[in-house]
């Protein structure tokens, strides 16, 4: 391939980050996502004491929905108009329609606008250009004293080698999210965690860049 049609591609590539993309994956009939929740909130929320949580970059709901059967009150936010009509749709199957709300928003440019949850979480959103560490830093200011903030993506893998230049500047380990974080926080996990997925069919071995940190102020 030349140098300019590498250019195109990632272009291109760069254009799957914004909400138009995001819109139109999410237009027709087909569930994109499991449902299930994700590995490592179970993990870290499991043992936590219920109270409101924001999931920014909830997709179709499945983290929000686990939430709420767990008791916790759940803001779902997306930037994704159709995604988010498809989690409520979901949320309202699973009956805990009245443990949620949604809020549509861009993690680029999110403020907390005067609300605090005692968790606020986010799972794959992977703006572009290493852009997770300001949104880190976006979202800690939403978490309330005493309350959580978990943040996880992927890290960068072999078994991602076809993805644009783009989609890999979006990917990052957690000690990479460090810096995002204000004053106050305790950091509890930074690492790795290796999970199993499947990936067009076949299972592939992943990690998950894993950031849990605690508002001590
Ligand atoms: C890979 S999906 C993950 C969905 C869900 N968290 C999950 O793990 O199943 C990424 C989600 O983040 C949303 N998203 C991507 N960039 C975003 C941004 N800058 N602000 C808000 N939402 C964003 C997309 O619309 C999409 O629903």
């Amino acid at each position: 391939m030349s140098e300019h049609a590498h250019q195109h591609h990632d272009e291109d590539a760069a254009e799957m980050f914004e909400p138009h993309a995001w819109e139109e994956r999410y237009s027709g009939d087909e569930k994109i996502w499991s449902g299930h929740p994700n590995a490592q909130l179970v993990a870290e929320v499991s043992g936590l004491t219920p109270g409101t949580a924001l999931d920014v970059g909830c997709g179709e709901g499945g983290d929000v929905i686990w939430l709420a059967q767990q008791g916790w009150t759940v803001t779902g936010a997306d930037f994704s108009a159709n995604g988010l009509a498809r989690a409520a749709q979901h949320a309202d199957d699973a009956g805990v329609a009245d443990r949620t709300d949604w809020w549509q928003v861009d993690a680029r440019n999110f403020a907390a606008e005067g609300r605090s949850f005692d968790l606020v979480t986010t799972h794959f959103l992977h703006p572009p250009d290493g852009g997770m560490v300001e949104v880190t830093g976006r979202l800690a200011e939403a978490v309330a004293p005493g309350g959580h903030l978990l943040v996880v993506g992927h890290a960068p893998s072999e078994v991602f080698t076809q993805l644009s230049s783009s989609h890999h500047r979006a990917m990052f380990v957690a000690a990479d999210l460090v810096p995002g974080l204000p004053d106050g926080f305790e950091l509890l996990v930074v690492e790795q965690r290796p999970r199993t997925m499947v990936r067009e069919g076949v299972t592939v071995d992943v990690h998950d860049s894993t950031l849990l940190a605690r508002r001590t102020a």
